[in-house]
């Protein structure tokens, strides 16, 4: 079978932005920290342009995954965010204890979900007792560390239980962090609720459908038809307010999705922008060091553990807590210098060790 494209509509810098007001910050709490990034706009957009064009080339001729070249775009969007990335891969390859900047940050405002889907460990084997993150570490984690380039405000759960979660996106925002979020789709029953997810200013929302169907309905027991309808709702409510947010389709691939892969792709058709595939996490023997270690990403889990990978669902790598640190200290700091040596060394502590993906032509593997 052929690699599936993802499709993605050309990634052009908004002409005016933001078009939408804030609703859900109040602009006091933000008075003291914003962040300005004014730069002038067709220098923004020739910046933008270099940068997909080389990250293009970079995922077709080093990474050999140009499958992987949307994904990269979306997150690396400039030539310093290049840079960044260069920096980070550098450092990677030569296996150096330190790497080169930490520029995201997937932050599990919660660990509860409305759901219990089959493959995910949320309502199943989790055993990390289920809380809500208060606003106030949230915005610590922004305000601690103003060199990050976006936030993904989830982890293990769903965002959008959380009572705040549009102050947060608004906040992150407002600082000039990008925000990306990843949903069940299962809160956008009214025509309200999808025109407030359309103006908080999220930068791309991802819903999760896993096959299409009675595939989606058994896995995740969530009807299908009505995340549909959902999405369209929002799609709807995203045009009517004139917002900028880009509607993905994720879809996990595994024995029970992949027969419906093809149609995965065809149903989102002229609803979402993008529509992707990504691989289930599997056990399996780890051979070499995982880039993740060095990519430039840490999570903070509800409790405020820092952990540097989102496969590490338990927190069993804990780097420290937000609540005594900072993320730029934990990036470079002893525990995970540590984690980098004793994976240069070949010698790989749980989750890592038992870490694999799903083995498909159509999606590359994420964690190697
Ligand atoms: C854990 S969910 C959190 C966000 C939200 N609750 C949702 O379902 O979209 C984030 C993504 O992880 C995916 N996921 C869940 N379990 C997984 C697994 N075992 N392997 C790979 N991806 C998984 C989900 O399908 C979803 O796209
Ligand atoms: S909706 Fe998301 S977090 Fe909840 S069980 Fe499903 S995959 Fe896990």
């Amino acid at each position: 079978m052929a690699q599936h494209e993802v499709t993605e509509a050309p990634i052009a810098e908004p002409a005016r932005r933001p078009r939408v007001r804030y609703r859900d910050v109040d602009p006091e709490e933000i008075a003291t920290t914003a962040v300005s990034r004014r730069v002038p706009g067709f220098l923004r957009r020739l910046d933008a342009w270099l940068a997909r064009a080389t990250v293009r080339l970079v995922a077709r001729s080093y990474l050999r995954k140009p499958d992987v070249a949307d994904l990269l775009s979306i997150k690396i969007r400039s030539l310093r965010a290049i840079r960044h990335a260069i920096g980070n891969e550098l450092a990677f390859r030569k296996r150096r204890e330190r790497s080169h900047r930490l520029t995201s940050v997937n932050v599990e405002i919660t660990n509860s979900c409305n759901l219990s889907c089959t493959m995910c460990p949320v309502n199943t084997t989790m055993q990390r007792q289920k809380r809500m993150m208060p606003f106030d570490t949230f915005r610590k984690i922004l305000d601690d560390n103003p060199g990050l380039e976006f936030v993904l405000p989830f982890q293990w759960g769903e965002p959008m239980l959380h009572r705040d979660f549009y102050r947060m996106v608004a906040y992150a925002r407002a600082r000039g962090v990008r925000v990306m979020a990843t949903s069940n789709g299962t809160m956008l029953e009214t025509d309200a609720d999808a025109e407030r997810l359309a103006r908080c200013g999220l930068d791309r929302i991802t819903f999760s459908s896993d096959g299409i169907g009675d595939t989606h309905t058994r896995i995740r027991g969530f009807d299908w038809s009505e995340l549909r309808e959902n999405v369209e709702r929002f799609r709807r409510a995203r045009d009517r307010v004139g917002s900028d947010t880009k509607i993905d389709i994720s879809m996990v691939l595994m024995d029970s999705t992949r027969a419906d892969l093809d149609a995965h792709f065809a149903a989102w058709e002229g609803i979402a922008d993008r529509v992707q595939v990504i691989p289930l996490l599997t056990g399996g023997e780890r051979t070499t060091p995982c880039r993740e270690l060095w990519r430039g990403s840490l999570v903070v889990l509800a409790d405020g553990t820092i952990t540097p990978c989102c496969v590490d669902s338990e927190g069993a790598l804990a780097l420290g807590n937000i609540a005594d640190t900072s993320l730029a200290e934990v990036w470079n700091g002893t525990a995970l210098r540590a984690l980098r040596r004793s994976h240069r060394d070949g010698s790989y502590p749980s989750p890592c060790a038992n870490c694999d993906e799903y083995e498909h032509e159509s999606v590359s593997k994420r964690f190697q």
